[in-house]
C-alpha cells in the first residue's frame, strides 16, 4: 500500500470509529434482528440476489455485518471484511447475542488477505463501493470471485453526488453543484473519511476492465411513503422519490 492510501484508509477508520460511537452500534441490534433483505436508505427490498443458500459470500467494508447477517440467516456462508475494529467489535457483539456466527476479517477492501477464486458473490453495501479506491477494489473482488461469480455493489448515485453541496451532511439541492469531471476521491469539509464517487462511465468501464459483464444497473427509488432517515438525511425521501439517489450495481465474473 501507498502511504497515500495508508492515511486515507487510515482517516475512514478514525471517522468509523467515531461513527460506530454515535449509531452503528446502536444500530446494529434492530439491523441484526431484521431478517428482510433491503438496499439503501429507504428500505427496497431485494428482488435481485435470489436464492443465497449454501453460497460463499464475502462483504467488503461489512460495517457491523448486519447486511452479511441477514445472508447468513438466508443459508448463505458470508464472511464480513472491514479495516474498523469498533465496527468489527459491534458484529462479534451481535455473534454472541443472536448466535448467528460467521468469520469477521479485519481488512480493508483494496487487499483482502483471503484465497482467489473463494467466492460465489461479493457484496458491498455502501461499504468499498463508497470508501474504497475502486482501482484496487475491483481486482480484490474479481480475484475473489469463482468464474461466474456475482459482484453487487450499493453506493450513493452519480447524479445525487454531483447536486451534494460540500459540507459535510448537508442535503442535496435540485441542481448540479459539482462537476462530474474530476477527482473520483471526495473529502466533504468537517468529515475525516474519504469517499470515491464515480460516474456511470468510469464505472462501466472500470468492472469492464477488471473482467465484469454488467448485468443491470438498479436506479433505486423512494417509495411514495418514505421519510427521509433520521441520520443519513443528505438524501431526502422527496428528492430521492423524482431522481435516483442511490444505484445498485449488479455484475457477474466472465
Ligand atoms: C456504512 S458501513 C457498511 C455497512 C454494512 N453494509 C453493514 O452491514 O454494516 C461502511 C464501512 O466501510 C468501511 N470502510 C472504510 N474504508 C474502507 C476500505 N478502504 N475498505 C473496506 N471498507 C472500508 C468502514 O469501516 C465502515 O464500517
Amino acid at each position: 500500500m501507498s502511504s497515500a492510501e495508508d492515511e486515507r484508509i487510515a482517516a475512514n477508520v478514525a471517522q468509523w470509529t467515531r461513527t460506530n460511537a454515535e449509531f452503528t452500534d446502536r444500530d446494529a441490534e434492530r439491523q441484526w434482528r431484521d431478517p428482510q433483505v433491503y438496499w439503501g436508505e429507504f428500505g427496497t427490498r431485494d428482488e435481485w440476489l435470489g436464492d443465497v443458500a449454501g453460497l460463499d459470500v464475502v462483504e467488503l467494508g461489512a460495517g457491523t455485518a448486519y447486511f452479511a447477517a441477514k445472508l447468513a440467516r438466508a443459508g448463505a456462508r458470508p464472511v464480513a471484511v472491514d479495516p474498523t475494529p469498533a465496527q468489527l467489535d459491534t458484529a462479534r457483539r451481535m455473534q454472541e447475542e443472536t448466535g448467528l456466527r460467521f468469520p469477521l476479517v479485519e481488512a480493508a477492501a483494496e487487499s483482502v488477505p483471503l484465497p482467489d477464486a473463494s467466492f460465489d458473490l461479493v457484496i458491498s453495501e455502501y461499504g468499498a463501493s463508497l470508501w474504497a479506491d475502486p482501482e484496487r477494489w475491483l481486482p480484490e473482488a474479481a480475484r475473489l470471485l469463482r468464474p461466474g461469480g456475482r459482484l453487487f455493489f450499493l453506493t450513493m448515485s452519480t447524479l445525487a453526488h454531483l447536486c451534494t453541496p460540500d459540507e459535510d451532511n448537508q442535503p442535496i439541492v435540485n441542481r448540479l453543484v459539482r462537476p462530474q469531471f474530476g477527482p473520483w476521491e471526495t473529502r466533504w469539509a468537517g468529515y475525516d473519511g474519504a469517499e470515491f464517487h464515480l460516474s456511470h462511465g468510469d464505472w462501466i468501464r472500470l468492472l469492464r476492465a477488471n473482467g465484469f459483464v454488467i448485468d443491470a444497473l438498479h436506479e433505486l427509488q423512494a417509495p411514495a411513503d418514505a421519510t427521509t432517515h433520521e441520520y443519513y438525511f443528505v438524501i431526502p425521501a422527496d428528492w430521492a422519490r423524482r431522481w435516483p439517489g442511490e444505484d445498485l450495481w449488479e455484475c457477474r465474473k466472465t
